[in-house]
């Protein structure tokens, strides 16, 4: 059984795989928050978009996930389901390593959502998925995005010449990194998560 992990419960949060049905809520999520992710995120140009467009982008990240090419994840507040962002455990950086991306919807910033989705994708990453390197990546002048690395215990361990996404010119590029021997001391270790495979069985229980 492939240990991809589909969903996670942490104490406020479901971050999962998204599904067909997410699409209204993402495409309502997106489309109220362009001005807050333009900045930094050079998709956000295209909102407000449609329905077709968001449902067409939820099945090629399922069919990405399911397929175990890539893993883009929702994340949903746990008491009302509602749709509060998007993150990613994407593939990019090499063998044993995956880098970390999130976005939180304008209306939800300030709540420790973020530090406590990238916390649980990194527990994920160290305990389930046996990687050895995990990354944050981001633009040097994203002070809010940077900040979240940093309370986990990441290292800031190299700025990248005009390697950042962001939407407007090209600026440097903040590599975050946590190696696996550097977790179990980090403040990522004492985030409690509750983690589910593609059936729903429960792979890991980790108490903080
Ligand atoms: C980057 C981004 C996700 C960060 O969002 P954020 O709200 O600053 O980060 P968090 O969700 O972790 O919230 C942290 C803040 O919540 C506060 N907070 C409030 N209640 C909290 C709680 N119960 N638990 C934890 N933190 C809490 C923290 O004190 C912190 O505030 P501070 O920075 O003033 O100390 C968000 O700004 C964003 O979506 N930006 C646009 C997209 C983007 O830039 N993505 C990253 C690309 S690299």
């Amino acid at each position: 059984m492939s240990q991809t992990i589909y969903c996670i419960r942490t104490p406020r949060l479901i971050v999962r795989c998204w599904e067909p049905a997410d699409a209204p809520s993402l495409r309502e999520a997106k489309n109220t928050s362009k001005e807050h992710l333009l900045p930094w995120l050079p998709w956000a140009l295209e909102e407000p978009t449609d329905l077709a467009t968001n449902l067409a982008l939820i099945r090629g990240w399922r069919a990405q996930f399911d397929t175990d090419q890539d893993y883009v994840y929702g994340i949903f507040d746990r008491a009302d389901g509602r749709v509060l962002g998007g993150a990613g455990m994407h593939v990019r950086i090499g063998k044993r390593a995956r880098e970390i991306g999130y976005w939180v919807r304008a209306d939800a910033i300030n709540r420790g959502y973020a530090t406590e989705t990238a916390a649980a994708l990194t527990r994920i990453g160290f305990e389930i998925m046996g990687l050895e390197r995990i990354e944050i990546h981001c633009d040097v002048r994203n002070v809010r995005s940077a900040a979240v690395p940093a309370r986990l215990g990441f290292v800031h361990e190299a700025n990248l010449r005009r390697r950042a996404i962001s939407a407007d010119a090209p600026a440097d590029s903040m590599i975050w990194t946590m190696f696996a021997d550097e977790y179990p001391g980090s403040p990522v270790a004492r985030v409690t998560i509750e983690a589910f495979d593609v059936l729903g069985d429960r792979v890991a229980a980790a108490a903080g």
